[in-house]
């Protein structure tokens, strides 16, 4: 007897990120794996919490997403994106950003559909392609900026770090591009009706230097994008909750459509106290200003996190990121002790090596990144480090490093 399918056989070991969590914890080290922020998340947002579970009725609600929520997200776009988007027809509401992709993939994809995916991308979207039985292709994208020690260095000035518009490099699965290439994305996409485009915006808060928060470039803002696009927002992302399981679709109804029609038939509707709760905290957070705050502690932690890797023992490289949760540096200079490549008696890729001799040797947990690419070569000598962390968090791995 199977008791297990066939898709699933690749999935059952524990995912990377809880299998260094658990790491981390038994040895003792600074977690700077897991996008999570081990700092509490804002007090508007407990206290809606505690007044909507006083209240709220705890009855199915609609599928699509509770009227309150649709209609606050509709006001929070219209504020803060300038978008309109009709309740009824252009919004779905699921249980955090991953629960929305899956909707996605399952409400899209026909058997042996194509789904390109830009490299680096986050790990769930392939697992989701495949159990809506679409194929993954994985397209690589390199960063254009490439940054020694001695550059980083230069970008220090009075102790602040320079951040330029050329930091398009974003492990958070949405590069920052310039308007220029979405026109050029729009163009060659003219020539293929077909495709749909996913923009996961599960980062779009928090953005660095120049780039505006959730009105950078995007897809669902495009002029000619924008009727074949559909944008990921997790909520759980935006008030620094990540078990707030609240995430949400908004973009073209012929796609939301197959979307709700998905979640119908999967968990029906999403918790209502979460989603009411989630409303207040969007129309309190509609003018925006809580939103340059956060920007403002992502960027002040993702400098110090920089500073302290470039004073560190370690020679890297950097991509510098453009807003989100992590930093990428390249480790093909570092030595790795032999022994760091074999980890249960299985060769594990560079990167994995990596993060085995940061935890026994320096207590401090990275991130490998080939797991994000399909031809795992080209991801080996990659890392992230995660600064959604606090101030003793991010001081303590910097002191580990020195
Ligand atoms: C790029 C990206 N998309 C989606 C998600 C899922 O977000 P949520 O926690 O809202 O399900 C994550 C979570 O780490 C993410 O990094």
């Amino acid at each position: 007897m199977n008791y297990v399918s066939n898709r699933m056989l690749n999935y059952l070991e524990p995912q990377m990120y809880a299998r260094f969590t658990i790491l981390a914890n038994q040895k003792g080290c600074v977690n700077l794996g897991q996008g999570f922020p081990n700092f509490p998340p804002p007090q508007f947002l407990r206290e809606a919490l505690s007044q909507e579970a006083l209240t709220e009725q705890l009855q199915y609600t609609q599928t699509a997403g509770h009227p309150k929520l649709l209609n606050s997200a509709s006001y929070f776009l219209e504020q803060r994106m300038g978008l309109k988007i009709n309740i009824d027809k252009e919004i779905v509401v699921s249980s955090g950003a991953q629960s929305v992709l899956c909707c996605l993939m399952q409400g899209l994809l026909n058997p042996n559909d194509e789904v390109i995916v830009f490299d680096p991308a986050f790990d769930l979207y392939r697992p989701l392609i495949e159990f809506s039985g679409g194929k993954h292709i994985g397209v690589p994208i390199k960063p254009k900026v490439f940054n020694t020690k001695e550059m980083m260095q230069k970008r220090f000035q009075n102790g602040q770090f320079i951040y330029s518009d050329d930091d398009n490099w974003e492990l958070d699965f949405q590069l920052i591009k310039k308007r220029i290439e979405y026109d050029k994305l729009a163009e060659i996409l003219e020539k293929h009706p077909n495709i749909v485009v996913c923009e996961d915006a599960a980062y779009h808060h928090i953005t660095f230097g120049n780039n505006q928060p959730f009105i950078y470039p995007r897809c669902i803002s495009h002029p000619k994008l924008k009727d074949r696009s559909i944008c990921v927002i997790s909520a759980g992302k935006m008030f620094s909750a990540t078990g707030l399981r609240v995430g949400f679709a908004i973009g073209n109804e012929n796609i939301i459509k197959g979307m709700k029609a998905a979640q119908t038939y999967h968990i029906f509707c999403l918790n209502p106290v979460n989603q009411t709760a989630t409303a207040r905290c969007l129309d309190q957070t509609a003018d925006g200003i809580y939103f340059d705050s956060i920007r403002q502690l992502y960027e002040q932690q993702a400098t110090k996190l920089l500073k302290g890797l470039i004073e560190s023992r370690l020679n890297l490289n950097y991509w510098v990121p453009s807003g989100g949760y992590f930093i990428v540096t390249d480790i093909s200079n570092i030595e790795i002790p032999n022994k760091y490549f074999i980890q249960n008696d299985v060769k594990v890729t560079r990167d994995f090596a990596f993060a085995h001799y940061m935890i026994n040797e320096f207590g401090v947990v990275c991130i490998p990144c080939s797991p994000y690419y399909e031809n795992k070569e080209t991801g080996q000598n990659l890392v992230r480090w995660a600064f959604c962390k606090t101030d003793e968090t991010i001081s303590e791995a910097i002191n580990r490093l020195k």
